[in-house]
């Protein structure tokens, strides 16, 4: 696979005014979204979930592709096309979660590392053959009394590293995520700092393993006080802080960040992206790639007859695209 093919794929994933919508959801989490609406977790009802995300009517207007998960990406539609298919035909890029989720670190209590590295080769492969064009990798970095420790940090980069040059092996994008979790009492600044030493680590592991940056899209998290601490931030300094520690930590090479939602109001994600773009121009495109703040609203209204309401949850998956597709560039008008 070439640079510029990847490139070009990593390009087009934050394609001026559309971002990524993120179904990648384990079934571990999907059960927890469902039982948090009264759907009952069978694959059936995760297929047709997924289906009715995906086969969301002119979705492709604002978004550029979807990160699924390994059952999904196995999974057809009810008249038999395969999800990938189906995307590529629709002008989106299948996307796939590749890792195998956080694990205690050892001698490190309250921290994680993320796994999945062994035989990640062999997946990708198989992927690729899927019609899999991105990947997706998400590290935890918790803040809590005297962590994140350095060693947390460095080890989620280095995985993070080596995971990206498997994928550039085998012609996939690696979208790299370390994700500073939200819980917490503490301040923005602790946010801050915690968020650019991880992406400082990140990013000079990514040199030491030779992925190249221009087949690389970042999914990052944004610089927010602890959702227990009390403190409220405003958009705008919110925006300004997140904007700040990425222009001071992630090369201007990069083709694109894409943010995730982490458990921020809809509302809250589309004003953050959208201050981020105003505030602009910025070395590389802002874009989404959110999970909850794209599916939750739409859940909802499923979820109260899954037979009937199809339409009219996939009415609200546009409505979110749409509002962030704007946010994308700017120009969400949060009245209309
Ligand atoms: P949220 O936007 O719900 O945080 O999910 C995005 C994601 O893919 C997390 O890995």
């Amino acid at each position: 696979m070439s640079i510029e093919q990847l490139a070009e794929t990593a390009l087009a994933m934050v394609a001026p005014g559309k971002g990524i919508i993120a179904i990648d959801e384990s079934n571990a989490t999907i059960k927890k979204r469902f039982d948090g609406v009264g759907i009952e977790c069978t694959e059936e009802n995760r297929r047709a979930y997924r289906e009715l995300l995906l086969a969301t009517p002119k979705l492709s207007d604002y978004i550029s592709g979807a990160i699924l998960f390994d059952e999904t990406i196995r999974q057809s539609t009810r008249d038999g096309v395969p999800f990938a298919k189906l995307m590529a035909d629709n002008g989106m890029i299948p996307g796939i979660k590749v890792d195998k989720g956080t694990h205690a670190l050892a001698g490190f209590p309250g921290e994680v590392v993320t796994e999945g590295l062994d035989g990640l080769r062999a997946r990708l492969e198989e992927y690729y053959k899927l019609g899999a064009r991105f990947a997706k990798w998400r590290a935890v970095i918790n803040i809590g009394d005297d962590i994140p420790s350095g060693t947390c940090i460095d080890a989620n980069a280095h995985a993070l590293a080596r995971y990206a040059a498997l994928c550039q092996e085998q012609g996939l994008v690696p979208m790299v995520e370390p994700e500073v979790i939200m819980d917490g009492n503490h301040d923005i600044d602790t946010c801050y700092e915690v968020t650019e030493v991880t992406l400082r680590s990140l990013f000079a592991s990514l040199y030491e393993q030779n992925v190249m940056l221009e087949g690389t899209i970042l999914k990052a998290s944004m610089v927010l006080p602890g959702t227990t601490s009390g403190d409220d931030a405003s958009v705008e300094e919110v925006a300004a802080a997140t904007l700040q520690c990425l222009k001071s930590t992630v090369p201007a090479t990069l083709p694109g960040i894409v943010f995730l939602s982490g458990g921020q109001s809809d509302e809250a994600a589309t004003a953050h992206l959208d201050a981020m773009n105003r505030m602009g121009p910025n070395p590389w495109p802002l874009s989404f790639s959110y999970g909850r703040a794209m599916q939750s609203a739409a859940l909802k209204l499923w979820s109260q007859d899954i037979a009937r309401n199809v339409a009219q949850a996939q009415a609200t998956v546009y409505e979110r695209a749409r509002a962030n597709g704007l946010a994308a560039l700017g120009e969400w008008n949060k009245a209309a």
